[in-house]
């Protein structure tokens, strides 16, 4: 059974179980663009190397996962494989995951009239893309799974299950300490979603990580940016997307 989706009357995607919207009022691409991508210093950073690996918590409805493929698609630099990680407990239907590439975004906002602006060829790509997924996407069960894109040069790994266990198996079953070049963290907010910030899900990201990889959200709250310096992140605030005033860059520099 997916996972409900309410689509509120702006257009804009919203869980019933969290209360909260699956992305920026500005629109999940210039989110995805603006906070995740620049935020990790995409995409310059997978130049010149043969894989990059992109760890994500929440893969919601993947619009993280697609504009990452879109962006490295029309990279003519990029590196030879792009891997995508993501952990998701409650994932939704293929159906969802296209609406949510036709429109997304920006929805409208009272108080900020003006969208950022989106790349039109982007935006053509994303529901493309979107297709090609909800082909293979089949109501994942727990556990991983493994699809391929772009002739195996885009995968996709999906970790169905409660995000601290399914990063500790990452870990643990896969061997994949030190997996993560670049990690996304995209949880619903805080206060309505306080699993995917805890500090036992923030120790298995580090886990997962090796020294120099960048990591990005739309989340300022003191208690993250208090948890990923004790981990041995160096954390700075940057302007934020419109209606945040500030998002996350940190590097992992453990001593
Ligand atoms: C803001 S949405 C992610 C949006 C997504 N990155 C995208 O590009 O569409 C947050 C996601 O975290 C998932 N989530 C919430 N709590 C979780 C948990 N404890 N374990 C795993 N996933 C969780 C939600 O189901 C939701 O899909």
């Amino acid at each position: 059974m997916s996972e409900t989706v309410a689509w509120l009357d702006d257009g804009s995607p919203h869980s019933p179980r969290f209360s909260d919207r699956y992305r920026s009022r500005s629109g999940g691409l210039a989110q995805a663009q603006a906070v995740f991508l620049a935020g990790c210093g995409l995409p310059e950073g997978w130049r010149g190397i043969t894989q990059f690996t992109v760890l994500e918590t929440g893969f919601g409805l993947g619009l993280n996962f697609l504009t990452t493929w879109a962006v490295w698609a029309a990279d003519a630099q990029r590196c030879d494989v792009l891997h995508f990680v993501s952990v998701e407990a409650y994932p939704v239907a293929a159906m969802d995951i296209v609406r949510s590439a036709l429109a997304p975004g920006p929805f409208k906002m009272a108080d900020q009239p003006e969208a950022p602006l989106v790349e039109a060829d982007l935006l053509q790509r994303l529901p493309v893309l979107a297709r090609e997924l909800s082909r293979v996407w089949r109501d994942p069960s727990p556990g991983l799974h493994r699809f391929n894109f772009a002739n195996g040069r885009v995968q996709l790994t999906l970790a169905v299950g409660d995000v601290a266990a399914m990063l500790k198996r990452l870990a643990a079953e896969v061997g994949a300490t030190g997996l993560a070049d670049a990690v996304y963290l995209d949880g619903f907010s805080p206060a309505l979603n306080p699993d995917m910030w805890s500090p036992d899900t923030l120790q298995a990201v580090a886990q997962l990580c090796h020294p120099g990889t960048r990591l990005a959200s739309y989340s300022v709250a003191h208690s993250v940016r208090q948890s990923l310096t004790e981990l041995g992140f160096r954390v700075e605030k940057h302007p934020g997307l419109p209606p945040k005033r500030q998002r996350l860059e940190a590097v992992f520099l453990p001593t």
